[in-house]
């Protein structure tokens, strides 16, 4: 929901203003987090903390930071430095100043701390706290957080910050990354998370002698906040550090998304849950935690990134909407590559091989999602249930969970998630494996909560998704749904010429989507003639009816206009009576089994007057007769089609946005990354 940024140099001198620059920076690589405030929390040029929050976008922090620069003493060069930074999707508490992060202990700022999550049992320890004489200020869940550490700090003045960190978190129930900064603890850093993601950069001039970080193991005292004078944990630490050279200059990075740090290095540790990342005085990374997890392996591996900082930039684009909507010929490829083998007509997906025999002894498939992931569910039920031979099951998140719906041991369940953190997926997910059901993760995003959580899963390498709507993730979501059908269907002698054909559809697909995207200026020319409407209706059945509710959402999502998918076939129980000359339509009608059927539906439009705008195979004249304008694409296999008429729609919903004076990459009251339930 938010971004977590913050930053720390050792032995490494920066200016003030170099050093809020980099915190600005890595705010604005996060602002697809949530942009409703920003603030960042430096040393002040007396000996304590300062922090600057504003209302409003990124861009509304860096003009009252600039207004201030004379006071904030940006030429100052610092040796050793510590910023923490925070760009806010609010969850409790309306945008405002005082609402935005850091959020701080007390009036001096002796702690403050960024948050992104929810803590559900703020009420609770605000009380307390308030009782034990605190003021609270603002109206978020975040504070309780750096007034409980002060508290904890008052009590206890020889804790160490990490320590202090620890038994904080004790206290604390819901979802967080966390960084903490304090004017007690010049120099050093804390970060925590648990159930938001947290990732630490590390920035060297030599390389480090080591790719792992141990983690350290803290005695647990679990202690109730109503008993919090008594019982802390003191933790001992060993000296086990990150493995510098005897050139003691580093930087290090922490962030929501590793996004905000591949500018700066590629070295990266993913922080687990209830893992506590300080850097202490000597400038030394430890991890420490109170409990071991399951999926603990003693150690936190230092990766290397691979995403281009490229990757992330916009380009000559306008957004990064439209960007990634042109990157898809490339992100179906990448999703593609090394798994298919177009010759052969094999598919291998190397993260879920070893399962196999697994998934094809299941009862069931069950596909579970939210939004744009779930259409992609919804696009390709119909051909899994023909592969696989198996009930498919396809659920929204949220539904599922309302629902307690039963789950089984020999059920495989498919959670589907760009991000890999949306909440309500993450927890449907562990819903389902706490009953015993294979879990297997389809997601963009290593490293993500619903990556590890998964047993096994398929990384769709559509690259950086950073438009709040979702484009690219949707066709490589689609392609990796379609792939599994292929591979778990390999052995069907019958299944073969399907499979054949589905392939090598498949290696078509790059130079298909190619073709659809030079319809772009036709598409903004028709855009202008819809723009000022109120409402766009999108008709379509069969493979193409994910296209319809996907085509419905973009436009809703960034256009701000209403806009429904609507089933062709229950257009005569309902929605047909919304039909006439003013209402525009976008009707779905290619060469495919329901070919006839979506005829009928368009003649049902036209006979009440309505004048469709068609999305229909390239060169097929009859069902043209019946439309006020017409957009052709290339035909496919009926399964794949629907990847090549979602883009006219995400291409319309884009320029339509343009138009209205919308924010294309930043929708209003949106978040890329849903991380509350
Ligand atoms: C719409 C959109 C959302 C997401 C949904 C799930 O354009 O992006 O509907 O699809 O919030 O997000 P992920 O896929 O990250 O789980």
């Amino acid at each position: 929901m938010c971004g977590i940024f913050a930053y720390l140099n050792f032995l490494s001198p920066k200016s003030r203003e170099e050093i809020i620059e980099l915190l600005i920076r890595g705010l604005e690589r996060l602002e697809y987090r949530g942009y409703d405030s920003a603030g960042i929390g430096i040393d002040s040029v007396t000996n304590g903390v300062t922090l600057v929050k504003q209302s409003g976008k990124v861009k509304c922090l860096r003009d009252k930071i600039e207004a201030q620069k004379d006071a904030l003493g940006f030429e100052r060069e610092l040796n050793i430095h510590v910023g923490i930074a925070h760009t806010r999707w609010a969850t409790h508490g309306v945008p405002s100043d005082i609402n935005s992060h850091p959020q701080r202990s007390d009036n001096d700022n002796e702690f403050v701390v960024v948050h992104n999550g929810i803590i559900t049992n703020y009420k609770f320890v605000k009380q307390f706290l308030v009782q034990k004489g605190h003021k609270f200020e603002s109206d978020t869940d975040t504070e309780v957080i750096a007034k409980l550490i002060k508290h904890l700090h008052v009590l206890h003045p020889s804790y160490s910050f990490r320590e202090l960190v620890e038994q904080v978190i004790q206290q604390l129930e819901g979802a967080f990354a966390l960084a903490f900064k304090s004017k007690h603890f010049p120099g050093e850093i804390v970060a925590t998370r648990r159930g938001s993601p947290l990732v630490v950069g590390i920035k060297t001039k030599e390389k480090l002698a080591s790719d792992h970080i141990p983690v350290l193991y803290s005695k647990d005292h679990r202690t109730h906040v109503y008993e919090l004078p008594h019982g802390l944990a003191r933790t001992e630490s060993t000296a086990e550090f990150l493995p510098l050279g005897d050139d003691k200059e580093v930087e290090y990075f922490f962030a929501s998304d590793a996004s905000a740090i591949i500018e700066h290095t590629n070295r990266v540790i993913y922080l687990l849950d209830d893992d506590v990342a300080s850097v202490d005085s000597e400038g030394i990374l430890k991890i420490h935690r109170l409990k071991r997890c399951l999926e603990d392996s003693h150690a936190r591996e230092i990766t290397t990134l691979k995403m281009e900082i490229q990757q992330i930039m916009k380009g000559n684009f306008s957004s990064f909407m439209q960007k990634e909507i042109f990157e898809q010929p490339e992100s179906v490829v990448n999703t593609m590559r090394g798994r298919i083998n177009f010759d052969s007509e094999t598919v291998v997906l190397g993260g879920i091989k070893e399962h196999l025999s697994e998934i094809r002894r299941c009862r069931r498939l069950l596909l579970i999602a939210c939004g744009t992931s779930y259409h992609s569910t919804i696009a390709t039920r119909q051909l899994l249930e023909e592969l696989t031979e198996l009930p498919v099951m396809v659920d929204l998140a949220s539904d599922f969970l309302d629902r307690n719906t039963p789950i089984f041991r020999d059920d495989v369940c498919f959670f589907v998630s760009q991000s890999g953190e949306t909440a309500d997926t993450l927890l449907a997910l562990r819903y389902c494996k706490q009953r015993g059901a294979l879990i297997v993760g389809i997601t963009n995003t290593v490293g993500s909560s619903i990556c590890r959580e998964s047993h096994c899963g398929v990384h769709i390498n559509a690259g950086p998704e950073i438009g709040v709507a979702s484009t690219k993730a949707y066709t490589s979501q689609m392609i990796s749904l379609v792939m599994f059908a292929l591979m778990i269907s390999e052995d069907r002698i019958s299944a073969q010429p399907r499979r054949s054909e589905i392939i090598q559809g498949l290696r078509k697909l790059p130079e298909q989507i190619k073709e659809v995207l030079t319809l772009d200026s036709k598409i903004q020319e028709i855009s202008k003639e819809v723009f000022e409407k109120k409402s766009l209706l999108v008709l379509g059945r069969g493979y193409n009816y994910a296209t319809c509710l996907e085509g419905a959402l973009k436009i809703k999502e960034i256009t701000y206009m209403h806009s429904e998918g609507i089933m062709a076939g229950e257009l005569k129980h309902g929605p047909l009576a919304l039909v006439d000359k003013g209402m525009p339509i976008v009707m779905i009608c290619t060469r495919d089994n329901v070919f006839l059927k979506c005829m009928n539906a368009l003649q049902q439009v036209t006979a009440r007057e309505g004048r469709p705008l068609l999305i229909c195979n390239k060169g097929d004249v009859e069902p043209q007769k019946f439309a006020s304008n017409t957009l052709e694409v290339p035909r496919t296999v009926d399964c794949l089609q629907g990847l090549l008429t979602v883009i006219p729609l995400q291409l319309l919903s884009y320029h339509i946005a343009v138009l209205r004076g919308c924010n294309v990459d930043c929708p209003r009251n949106l978040a890329k990354s849903v991380t509350v339930e």
